[in-house]
């Protein structure tokens, strides 16, 4: 199969792309290398079946023949990571509604099979932990921007949705909670990779708030296994998934655990959220996915945990 992935050179898409060419299949990349980047892809960059379009997925004509030319998409293209939402919120915002629905536009006119990637982010200050897909969803103000990325995801959500309901488009939307691994870079406020950082330089591990914010880590691999089986799960098509970790820490447990495992002498430091991200800024006390759903529809359970996400993570850092 070809299959067209938006945002192939980012941390999850080039972990897919490895994955779906080592099978025997044909990937189309399709990314603009704002924050992915070639030196993800650079071990299968001379793939014969490996083609790589640098453009946006807000380009029509370029998403047009990408997705005429497939059999399948796996729709990652996005701004992503809270400091860049916080950054540049318009053109996040851009990216996230407009290009995805261009996506999903020419998914539905040459009726191909997507999967689009959505975030745990969606059920924002939501304390019904677990988080249930059908459970509600309880936003911030539009004061304050971080909320902005999940409102706009969440109205990729719908549009796919609205395109299942009307036309009966194979769409499956996957909200991943955190997902961790190799390539996966810090510059963006992503927390494992910059704690992982700081640990190996001896250097400060600098926790957001009171540290008492809980999350859940998913190993990439896994995460890519979940992904490969929903897209060819036809009980998944219209469905809104979960996927991710449910094994819960707080941020300062994190710190302490990163500085164990990789035998530091680092300090933790805890930093108010306003020194970190000025004004408009909320962040949620804990987010658990429940995976019943997923694990009802293809039999998946996160096979890694949070001391092999470490050392492998470390391990990159160190090599
Ligand atoms: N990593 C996580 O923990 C996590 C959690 C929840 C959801 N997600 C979702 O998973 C998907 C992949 O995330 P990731 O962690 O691999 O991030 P990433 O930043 O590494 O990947 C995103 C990719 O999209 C590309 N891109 C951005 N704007 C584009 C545009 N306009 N046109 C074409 N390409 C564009 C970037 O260059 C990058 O390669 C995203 O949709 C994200 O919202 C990730």
């Amino acid at each position: 199969m070809r299959y067209l992935i938006t945002g192939g050179c980012g941390f999850i898409g080039s972990h897919l792309t490895e994955t779906l060419l080592k099978s025997g299949n044909q990937v189309t990349i399709l990314d603009n290398l704002t924050t992915g980047r070639i030196g993800n892809i650079q071990h299968v960059e001379s793939h014969p079946d490996l083609k790589l379009l640098v453009g946006s997925i807000t380009d029509e004509e370029l998403v047009h023949e990408a997705i005429r030319d497939c059999d399948a998409v796996y729709h990652f293209a996005s701004a992503v990571g809270v400091r860049l939402i916080m950054d540049q919120p318009v053109e996040s915002i851009n990216t996230i509604v407009t290009g995805t629905q261009i996506v999903l536009k020419f998914a539905n006119r040459y009726r191909k099979p997507i999967l689009l990637t959505s975030t745990s982010e969606v059920y924002g200050k939501s304390q019904s932990v677990p988080f249930d897909e059908d459970g509600d969803r309880l936003e911030g103000p539009t004061t304050k921007h971080r909320w902005a990325y999940a409102c706009a995801k969440a109205l990729d959500e719908f549009i796919a949705m609205a395109y299942w309901k009307t036309t009966s488009l194979p769409v499956i939307v996957v909200r991943l909670f955190n997902t961790v691994g190799p390539r996966q870079t810090g510059q963006y406020g992503m927390v494992i990779p910059n704690f992982v950082q700081q640990a190996i330089q001896d250097g400060p591990l600098r926790v957001h708030g009171d540290g008492k914010q809980t999350r859940c880590f998913c190993h990439v691999a896994d995460i890519v296994s979940g992904l490969e089986q929903l897209m060819h799960c036809k009980a998944a098509y219209g469905q809104v998934v979960n996927l991710g970790s449910t094994e819960e820490i707080s941020m300062h447990a994190l710190a302490q655990r990163i500085v164990e495992r990789v035998g530091s002498k680092s300090t933790i430091e805890l930093v108010p959220y306003q020194q970190v991200f000025g004004d408009g800024f909320e962040d949620m006390l804990r987010r658990v996915p429940k995976i019943t759903k997923v694990n009802q529809l293809i039999g998946w359970k996160p096979q890694r945990n949070l001391a092999n996400i470490i050392d492998d993570v470390a391990a990159q850092f160190r090599s």
